[in-house]
């Protein structure tokens, strides 16, 4: 049982294998007592507090107790208006007008499994047990249903909120997170993933501050520029020692991670729906679901803290058929011709392709309308007969024929203000009358909030996936939104969009869907739900890609990380590195290629094909296994990263700058058994585990861009 509740001392104990989080009724409030290791029992909240330290400034709506007041109490879903002076998890603006919510503790039941969340993606599985536990306003009938979901022996709980209006008058929520976390310290450090377009995700660690630190996004999208995902570490956590508590939003629209160091040297941290332009209105009887959050303790530092997430990502967020079989290693036109193809194009690329090994041709964007550049078409889903005079499926079938599957490119958010699309119904677009229409890339978003425009969406790119056998659909979304009509908008959208996605591939089970946002401008675990892969970024250079591959995976698994070998010089930064060496960096992801075939020698076409052959090789044992960062980028000039799957280990080691004059760097393996023996096949030699995690396996790395892939066999036990 993983979930209990002791009506002794009125707490509740949520347990994983490794860890604990335990909740006390405190007077009908619920209280944060403990998360952490795992633990039977602990004693009730005020043991831990055997006096009070503060000045007693704060209103006291706790009379007679030690935390007298909501304003000391480490809370699980604090409100505003009666004591506690924090930032509130719900605010909700009350028919009176005022924006008082008092919560006390109605009731709880436990669940085996777990409900869906109405119209979000979250987690499902039936591994788990939930905890469904109530507190409501008496005067306004506002009523929080908390849900904790426990994955036992994935050692990860969830939360998120429904919002009900038990009253009979409407209400107004302006923010309803979809936790709160009141930490008995202060002093941590904040984890959070920063970038821009081309830079996702790189890995800032601060030190939190005395006020509150907010990482959010208000661009209509989970975004370039941080991701919804946020850790906590001490100052002395490392990759493999120390606390960690990991946050990941299952959610792809407008998000916000508040860190606040309060007065009394508490930690309260909270995510949700950034309430930043949010506004729900709640008529008597209706309610509201917040998206889930993936909550993780490690006490074991950042590696099994990220390791915890791949696992419930990989099997409790992501669907369908591609979740657990190998996907095919794909070719993509972009980088290869841009705008610029023909059939003849297209064909002669999937030839050379195929005499390599690649399994499908993408054709990416450009077939359809009249669309030559980035500035029109979008939303015309119709093949261009100029460049593919034999339509799609002529070229499709072509594709087929030579032995390959094939995938199409679709932006279908999107409408471009020079499409036939926008000629017809230029009001389907989101905007505000009477205010221009500001474009991105020439282009403007559909109102997804409108059913017909989903209906639009599902119609014509169901239509086109009909037309002929289509494997592969790449869904992008290249701009940020601007106009919004009204407040709560974005969430509006983001529903639609959801239930678009969630149309569409099941409609299409066969169908293995990347999702894209100009790269990785939506990389979250919401999209994943529906997609079981991302485009990493339009980044492309192997280099690049280390910082950006290794911010990603500090959350999200590799097997949802697309990742393609592309030209030398890199379109994106000039920079010319070794093909295999971009070859190992593509296979810390989904990999796949993206360039001329056509301007290749055979010397690099020959390379290409061993690689794509290794590739396949251990394609289960990279996606299925536990990732191990051994060296990282960002602190030296080598990164290397081990798998551990049931029947191998792999060791990737990427060495960006070479130094002359060194001794072998000694790399040091994780997570192996001591007493199992690992066979090198290369050398045929059998190490013992406790071998190559004690001394360590030697690598030269006096060259630049110099990769190395080290395979050992799982022996015996
Ligand atoms: C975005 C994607 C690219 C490519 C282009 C096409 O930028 O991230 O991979 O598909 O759109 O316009």
């Amino acid at each position: 049982m993983s979930v209990f509740y002791n009506s002794q001392t009125n707490q509740f104990y949520l347990h994983t294998k490794n860890s604990s989080y335990v909740m006390e009724l405190y007077e009908n409030h619920l209280a944060h007592s403990y998360w952490g290791s795992r633990v039977n029992a602990i004693p009730n909240l005020e043991h831990y507090y055997p006096f009070w330290f503060g000045a007693d400034f704060s209103a006291t709506d706790i009379p007679g107790r030690r935390f007298n007041s909501t304003d000391k109490l480490p809370q699980e879903y604090p409100t505003y208006g009666t004591g506690d002076m924090r930032s509130p998890a719900l605010q909700v603006e009350n028919a009176a007008g005022d924006s008082i919510t008092r919560l006390r503790y109605e009731s709880h039941r436990i669940l085996e499994g777990k409900p869906p969340l109405s119209g979000l993606p979250a987690t499902y599985g039936d591994d788990c047990e939930t905890l469904e536990i109530t507190l409501s306003d008496e005067l306004t009938g506002v009523t929080a249903v908390l849900n904790y979901t426990v994955f036992p022996e994935k050692d990860v709980l969830t939360r998120s909120v429904r919002i009900e209006n038990r009253g009979n008058t409407a209400c107004t929520l302006e923010k309803a997170a979809s936790f709160c976390l009141d930490l008995h310290q202060d002093g941590f450090e904040v984890i959070h993933l920063h970038g821009a377009w081309a830079k996702e995700r790189h890995i800032q660690r601060l030190p939190q501050s005395a006020a509150t630190m907010v990482f959010d996004s208000k661009r209509g999208a989970s975004s370039h520029n941080e991701n919804p995902f946020i850790a906590l570490v001490r100052p002395e956590t490392t990759e493999d020692r120390g606390d960690a508590y990991g946050f990941c939003l299952v959610y792809s629209g407008n998000f916000s991670a508040e860190v606040s160091g309060e007065q009394y040297g508490s930690t309260r941290v909270q995510m949700g729906i950034q309430p930043f332009g949010f506004s729900w209105e709640l008529k008597p009887g209706e309610s509201f679901q917040s998206p889930e959050a993936i909550m993780v303790y490690s006490s074991n530092g950042l590696g099994e803290m990220s390791r915890r997430f791949h696992k419930i990502i990989r099997q409790n967020v992501c669907r369908g058929k591609f979740r657990d079989t190998e996907r095919p290693v794909l070719i993509n036109n972009w980088e290869a011709t841009y705008f610029s193809f023909n059939q003849e194009k297209i064909l002669a690329l999937a030839e050379k392709a195929k005499a390599i090994g690649v399994d499908l041709m993408v054709l990416d964007d450009g077939w359809f309308g009249k669309r030559d550049a980035d500035n029109c078409s979008l939303g015309d889903w119709v093949v261009d007969k100029r460049k593919l005079p034999d339509g799609l499926e002529s070229l499709c079938q072509k594709v087929n024929d030579l032995g390959m599957q094939f995938g199409l490119w679709f932006e279908p958010e999107m409408i471009s203000p020079d499409s036939d699309l926008y000629r017809s119904h230029p009001d389907w677009c989101i905007h505000v009358d009477g205010r221009p229409r500001t474009e991105g890339r020439h282009q403007l978003i559909l109102d997804l909030t409108r059913p017909e425009a989903c209906d639009y969406i599902v119609d014509s790119v169901c239509t086109v996936l009909n037309s002929c056998p289509i494997s592969y659909v790449k869904w992008d979304m290249n701009r940020h939104m601007t106009e919004m009509p009204r407040k709560g908008f974005t969430h509006q959208y983001i529903l639609g969009l959801y239930r678009v996605l969630e149309e569409i591939t099941s409609r299409f089970p066969d169908i293995l869907f990347e999702s894209c946002s100009g790269g990785g401008g939506r990389f979250d675990a919401g999209m994943l739900y529906y997609m079981p892969q991302t485009w990493t970024s339009d980044d492309t250079d192997a280099v690049e890609r280390l910082y950006i591959q290794e911010g990603t995976n500090l959350v999200y698994p590799i097997s949802t990380m697309g990742a393609h070998i592309s030209a030398v010089p890199n379109h994106q930064v000039g920079r010319t590195t070794p093909v295999a060496f971009r070859s190992k960096v593509a296979m810390m992801g989904r990999f796949g290629l993206e360039l001329d075939l056509g301007r290749l020698d055979d010397e690099t076409l020959e390379t290409l094909s061993k690689e794509i052959a290794l590739y396949k090789t251990y394609q289960q044992d990279i996606h299925q296994g536990d990732l191990y960062r051994l060296l990282s980028p960002y602190k030296g000039r080598t990164a290397a990263y081990e798998i551990v799957s049931d029947k191998r280990v792999l060791v990737f080691v990427m060495n960006i700058t070479g130094a002359p004059c060194q001794a072998p760097l000694m790399l040091k393996l994780q997570g192996l058994n001591p007493d199992g023996q690992y066979k090198d096949p290369a050398t045929g030699i059998v190490y013992e585990g406790r071998t190559l995690m004690g001394a360590g396996i030697p690598l030269d790395t006096r060259r630049d861009h110099q990769d190395f892939l080290t395979v050992f066999e799982v022996y015996g036990a």
